[in-house]
């Protein structure tokens, strides 16, 4: 097959939501019908703990599932699909803020009953950052919920996305009956837990047919018709167009746990979800068409035997195949690597590949090389954009306990820090490391690991800081005015780039006014 046939048959998605949505499960139901698992229940029994907790058990057991569970590659209807997970907990909330670079849609589920929670509108700012094209999933439709035309409005607005609905529920909760497909007309009965589809599924091209009255009774049948006349009336027929800009998200009614509604978002999906994108580095737009290999490092993974410490990067092929045992560049380091043992993530077994497509991602075995944003190709120099870190929120100094281990330690905070589990700043004098993340479990893991991988002992204090910002001028003789005036609060970040640790929301606002010549920047990517 051509290149552009590949390409043209992949699609690299991710599902987020808000912890408790659903998103485990509707997982599991297109792995299923993916045929990538056989039973329900697999993907759940590997399921990550949502809640904080100082078992350090359990964290191990979370990063070792992790590894298992974060590339899911399966078949449907002759599309490639590669599903990236997510953490659901928001303490990792940044590690999906990256995944969600490497994707090129992405398919958000939302509770019917909570409708948008917090976690949704972080993610959706995500995406819509990157204009990444997003379908809304609103599961658990056989509970008592929120109607769903007040849904679709608190979407709109909260979510700052024009929606447009694909299905329609009938009823809900106990008066769940099914979903009623816009798209094909077609009417799809509800049966808890049902396995088969076909059987319950009617095409009505006309809405007035007494058929409907028959399955739906009276007065369901009268309500959905005036539905959907107010529906069609309002939408017209859908266009993929906008929803590829990014600018409308297809709306999906169902329920994951009952696996009902989902073989609709399915096949829509394959059908208008886009293939791998091109994607812009600091030099330019790489099309996934080029000949030549180009790829990123999105996410490190320390591998769960701590006896040998290597790690798995997880990295998106862009543009050309990547082959195994051929030698590639990488930019940062300014070296060739080969790669003797690449790995997929099909079925959830990882398997040693030959090749890999634009879209697909490969695991590399790596023994300390790689930093998250690594750029791989074949000699060009090139820096692939959008993977920010982002500001964090919690700061703690390290201190060291132990000071005959003190490389240790330094090594240890550099290479997880790379991983991406929290951000390392330089404050001087003294070189003192602050290390900030977006939850207190990181802390805990950081702790942990420094531990038992590198053998360092060490201690957290908190600090009065409430967020790092990067900043930037034009001017030299003005930031030197404001790094003056803010001495003590001025870090580098571990590329040396400075950032400002604002000590509160009023100070960082403060600071703003008083130095409009200074930009103050949210993420690491300005
Ligand atoms: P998450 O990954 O987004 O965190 O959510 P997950 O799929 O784990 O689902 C959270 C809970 O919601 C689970 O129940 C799950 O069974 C339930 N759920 C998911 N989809 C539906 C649905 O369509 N209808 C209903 N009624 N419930 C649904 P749990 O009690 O937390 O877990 P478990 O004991 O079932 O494993």
């Amino acid at each position: 097959m051509s290149l552009e046939a590949e390409i043209a048959r992949r699609r690299t998605f991710a599902i987020i939501s808000h912890p408790d949505a659903g998103k485990t499960t509707l997982t599991e139901k297109l792995l299923l019908f993916g045929g990538a698992i056989q039973t329900a229940g697999a993907v759940k029994s590997n399921k990550i703990r949502k809640y904080a907790t100082s078992d350090f058990m359990e964290i191990e057991r979370q990063r070792g599932i992790s590894v298992a569970t974060s590339v899911m590659a399966f078949d449907y209807k002759g599309v490639h699909m590669t599903l990236l997970d997510t953490p659901g907990h928001k303490d990792f909330a940044e590690d999906t803020y990256r995944t969600l670079t490497a994707v090129d849609s992405v398919v958000l589920v939302v509770d019917a009953a909570n409708g948008v929670e917090e976690q949704t509108e972080r993610l959706m700012e995500v995406c819509r950052m990157r204009d990444t094209p997003v379908m809304i999933f609103i599961n658990k439709m056989d509970r008592e919920g929120k109607d769903p035309f007040y849904l679709m409005e608190e979407l709109e607005k909260k979510l700052n996305i024009r929606v447009q609905p694909l299905t329609w529920p009938i009823g809900m909760g106990r008066r769940f009956k099914g979903v009623y497909n816009l798209k094909k007309r077609e009417l799809n009965l509800y049966a808890p837990n049902k396995t088969r589809i076909a059987d319950d599924i009617f095409t009505l091209r006309d809405l007035k047919h007494p058929l409907l009255d028959e399955k739906l009774g009276e007065d369901a049948a009268h309500r959905l018709r005036e539905d959907v006349e107010l529906i069609e009336g309002v939408y017209g027929a859908f266009s993929p167009e906008p929803y590829l800009k990014g600018e409308l998200a297809p709306l999906f009614f169902g329920s994951a746990l009952n696996n009902f509604g989902v073989q609709e978002l399915l096949d829509v999906f394959v059908e208008i979800a886009p293939p791998p994108q091109p994607r812009w580095t600091e030099q330019r737009l790489v099309l996934p068409t080029e000949p030549r290999l180009t790829g990123f490092v999105f996410k490190i993974h320390a591998n769960l035997d701590p006896r040998h410490r290597d790690r798995i990067a997880f990295f998106r092929v862009c543009s050309g195949k990547f082959e195994r045992g051929k030698f590639y560049y990488h930019v940062r380091l300014g070296q060739e690597l080969r790669f003797s043992n690449p790995t997929s993530f099909m079925a959830q077994q990882k398997s040693v590949i030959d090749e890999a497509w634009p879209g697909e991602v490969v695991g590399l075995y790596d023994t300390g090389n790689f930093k998250i944003g690594d750029t791989l190709t074949e000699g060009e120099e090139l820096r692939f954009k959008g993977i920010p870190s982002f500001s964090p929120e919690i700061f703690k100094e390290l201190t060291n306990l132990d000071p005959l281990r003190t490389k240790q330690l330094d090594k240890g905070i550099r290479q997880l820090t790379d991983e991406g589990v929290a951000q390392l700043f330089y404050l001087q004098p003294g070189q003192r490391k602050i290390v900030g993340t977006v939850g207190e479990l990181q802390f805990e893991v950081l702790q942990y690991r420094l531990e038992h991988e590198y053998g360092a002992r060490c201690r957290f204090v908190p600090l009065p800081i409430y967020k790092a910002v990067w900043i930037s001028c034009s001017d030299s003789k003005s930031f030197e005015r404001f790094s003056r005036a803010k001495a003590g609060q001025i870090a580098t970040d571990k590329e040396g780039r400075p950032v400002f640790l604002a000590p509160s929301a009023w100070m960082l606002q403060q600071a703003e006014q008083d130095y409009p010549e200074i930009r103050f920047h949210k993420t690491s990517e300005f």
